[in-house]
């Protein structure tokens, strides 16, 4: 069973995901961090993001390991724990870039569906309803609006230890959403047969229980 959920920066998407595959007891992906990975990658190897050769190369031996750590998922590239770099300013900054890269893209969706058909899964991001997993059993769409988007993305940096303002964090999300949704390969995008749910005015148990109540009506 592949659960698809989809949506903008900071809808609320990861913490949804993570507890919907702890409900249901099946595995999590998150996609989002995997083109962060990539863009870190790039970064500490000095490898431009135009010199298409040495990232072709760079793909080819590519390495992200997914492990459940006390205090949540850890990712590790090519053997190297990044958990705390890939929420950093300068990937967050850059990562779209990256990711509307077409040989990237493809690297990362050949692992993603390698990893969903191992397993009963969840996997959150742009495009797992519309080109990951266009047959997914269940897809879902979070949105919420920018203040609530612009709150959550802010506690997040507080606790990596990072500052900003409301107002800055607001203009990277619209900025990067924008990108997002208006490049040319796999664009943020909701599939048709999604589901949308607002998650602005939501606690966070109140979206998992809307998704997992989903899943169990229709039966998995
Ligand atoms: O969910 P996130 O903010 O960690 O995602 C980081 C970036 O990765 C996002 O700006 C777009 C890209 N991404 C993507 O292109 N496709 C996905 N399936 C997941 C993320």
């Amino acid at each position: 069973m592949i659960i698809a959920i989809d949506g903008p920066a900071a809808s609320g998407k990861s913490t949804a995901a993570i507890g919907v595959a702890k409900c249901l007891g099946i595995t999590y992906l998150d996609t989002g961090a995997m083109y962060r990975a990539v863009t870190f990658g790039l970064i500490d190897n000095n490898i431009g993001f135009r010199d298409s050769l040495n990232i072709e190369k760079f793909l080819e031996k590519i390495e992200i390991k997914f492990s459940e750590s006390p205090s949540g998922l850890l990712l590790a590239l090519n053997g190297r724990d990044i958990t705390k770099e890939i929420r950093s300013k300068i990937v967050t900054d850059n990562v779209s870039e990256v990711s509307a890269l077409k040989s990237v893209r493809k690297s990362m969706v050949l692992i993603q569906r390698k990893m969903g058909e191992a397993d009963d899964c969840v996997l959150e991001g742009r495009d797992i309803g519309t080109v990951v997993f266009p047959n997914a059993e269940f897809k879902f769409f979070l949105i919420a609006d920018e203040k609530a988007r612009a709150e959550r993305r802010l506690k997040d940096l507080k606790n990596i230890g990072e500052q900003s303002s409301i107002e800055n964090v607001m203009i990277d999300l619209i900025n990067r959403d924008h990108k997002d949704s208006t490049r040319m390969h796999s664009p943020l995008k909701k599939s048709d047969d999604a589901i949308i749910i607002d998650t602005s005015d939501l606690e966070i148990n109140e979206v998992i229980d809307k998704i997992v109540n989903i899943v169990n009506y229709k039966g998995h």
